[in-house]
């Protein structure tokens, strides 16, 4: 193994100095040194989704990324994105993940919903192909892969309906209704 090192990430607008060998992935200080255990591993290979996080904004596998090459990116998980740069679009998706009772048991939904606001933030009202190309190779075991399609689309529509006005209602973060993150 790589003799460690220390490390300077900024994760959830904090800075964390941690001291691990340089080519730990990045999901494993997520979640055994910081214990922020809402960013799953799955597949540990890339082929599954469960440990998206947010890179600079953009939904990556942090499984596969040696924590040396995060540099000084901004990292958003699950924990932070509703106190984060993409809050106003992560409360949009949590009330359609709520109202369309997306998930099942919730492994997987973290890495969901980041790679949703992923999208959300660069495609404003993504069409089906769009969402297909952001959630491929997102896996989840109890198939709620429609009701993700279907809560993108409602969250883009509650995003629109509050710039046009028509809609101000998006509530505010809500601990009690946030995605689950069982370790
Ligand atoms: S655990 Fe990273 S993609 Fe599956
Ligand atoms: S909700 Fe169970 S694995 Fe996706």
């Amino acid at each position: 193994m790589t003799a460690p090192v220390a490390i300077t990430l900024r994760v959830n607008a904090t800075s964390h100095t941690v001291t691990v060998a340089p080519d730990m992935p990045l999901l494993w200080v997520l979640r055994e040194v910081l214990q922020l255990p809402g960013t799953r591993f799955g597949c540990g290979a890339a082929l599954c989704g469960s440990c998206t996080v947010l890179l600079n904004g953009m939904a990556t596998r942090s499984c596969v990324l040696p924590v040396s090459q995060v540099n000084e990116r901004d990292i958003v998980t699950i924990e932070g994105v509703l106190a984060s740069p993409a809050a106003s679009v992560a409360r949009a998706v949590q009330q359609a993940w709520s109202e369309g009772n997306v998930a099942q048991c919730g492994y997987c939904q973290s890495g969901q919903v980041l790679t949703a606001v992923a999208l959300l933030r660069g495609t404003a009202v993504p069409n089906d192909n769009d969402i297909d190309r952001a959630f491929d190779g997102m896996l989840c075991r109890c198939g709620t892969a429609p009701r993700v399609r279907a809560a993108v689309h409602r969250a883009a529509r509650l995003l629109s309906e509050r710039v046009s006005g028509t809609d101000t209602a998006i509530p505010s973060a809500n601990p009690s209704t946030s995605p689950p993150t069982t370790p």
